[in-house]
C-alpha cells in the first residue's frame, strides 16, 4: 500500500493525512475483493524496516490500525473474513495488542475469506524465525533434516496454511519488493500500478485482475507444455 505520503505531499497535506485516507482505502478494496471472490488477501502495513520513521508517525500509523481493527470487527465477522497477521506481532504497541488479539479471536474459525495483514513485517525476518524453528524441531528430533523439502520447511514460515499469492499489487510506481513476501512470491505475478495507495480503487483493483488474467504461468516449464496440459501444480515445484 505504497505512496501515502506522495499523496498528501502532493497536496500540500501532513503525511498522516494520507495515511488516514491509505485506510479509508483499505475498506474499499476490501469490498472489491469480495466482490471478485478474492479469497486471500494480504496487505503489507507495517515493516520491520518502518521503526526508522519518525516516532510522531509510527504512533499515527499504530492508531490508526487500532482505530482500524475496531471499527471494521463487526464488518469482518458479518462477512466471515478470518483476520491473520505475518509478521511480529507481538512487539507492536500496547494499545493494539488487545484489539489485535479480539479481533483474531473473533474470527477465527471462518474459512470463507481471509485477510492478512503484515505486521512488523520482513522477509529476512520471517526466514530468521522460520529457521530458528526449525533447528529447534531439529534438536527435539521432531524434525529430520535428511527429510527437508520446501513444503516441510514453510510450515515454519508465518504464512504457514496461506497459500502463495497469485498476483502482487505495489502501488506508487515503485518497482522492487522491499523485504515482501520474497519466498512466497517465487512464483507469483507481479503488477505495478503507478497509482499512489489512496487513490488505488476499485477501477485500479479491477485493472490489476484483468492484466492477471492474461498471464501464462509457466513455472519452469515451455509455453508449449502449459498450453497442451493442465497448468503445473505450484505446490510442485521448487521442492
Ligand atoms: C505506505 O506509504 C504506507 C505505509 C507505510 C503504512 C500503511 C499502514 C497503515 C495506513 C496503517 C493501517 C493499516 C491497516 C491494514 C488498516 P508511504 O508512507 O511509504 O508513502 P510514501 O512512500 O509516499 O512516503
Amino acid at each position: 500500500m505504497d505512496g501515502n505520503g506522495r499523496w498528501a505531499k502532493n497536496r500540500g497535506l501532513p503525511r498522516i493525512e494520507g495515511h488516514r485516507r491509505g485506510v479509508e482505502n483499505v475498506r474499499e478494496i476490501l469490498k472489491a475483493a469480495r466482490d471478485r471472490d478474492v479469497k486471500y488477501l494480504t496487505l503489507f502495513a507495517f515493516s520491520v524496516e518502518n521503526w526508522q520513521r519518525p516516532a510522531e508517525e509510527i504512533s499515527a500509523l499504530m492508531g490508526l490500525l487500532e482505530l482500524f481493527l475496531s471499527r471494521n470487527l463487526k464488518d469482518l465477522v458479518e462477512n466471515e473474513v478470518r483476520l491473520r497477521v505475518i509478521g511480529r506481532p507481538e512487539e507492536l504497541p500496547e494499545r493494539v495488542q488487545s484489539p489485535l488479539r479480539k479481533a483474531l479471536e473473533a474470527t477465527k474459525n471462518f474459512t470463507a475469506r481471509q485477510l492478512n495483514v503484515a505486521l512488523n513485517y520482513g522477509s529476512r525476518t520471517e526466514v530468521l524465525d522460520a529457521v530458528r524453528a526449525y533447528a529447534e524441531a531439529v534438536s527435539e528430533g521432531r524434525e529430520d533434516p535428511k527429510r527437508l523439502d520446501w513444503p516441510g520447511f514453510t510450515k515454519f514460515l508465518y504464512t504457514d496454511g496461506i497459500p502463495d499469492p497469485d498476483l502482487l499489487i505495489r502501488t506508487s510506481g515503485e518497482t522492487r519488493l522491499s523485504n515482501f513476501l520474497l519466498l512466497q512470491c517465487a512464483y507469483s505475478e507481479m503488477y505495478f500500478s503507478p497509482v499512489n495507495w489512496p487513490d488505488f480503487g476499485r477501477a485500479e483493483f479491477e485493472a490489476a485482475l484483468e492484466s492477471y488474467k492474461s498471464r501464462e504461468r509457466r513455472y519452469g516449464r515451455t509455453g508449449e507444455q502449459v498450453q497442451a496440459h493442465a497448468p503445473a501444480e505450484e505446490a510442485s515445484v521448487g521442492q
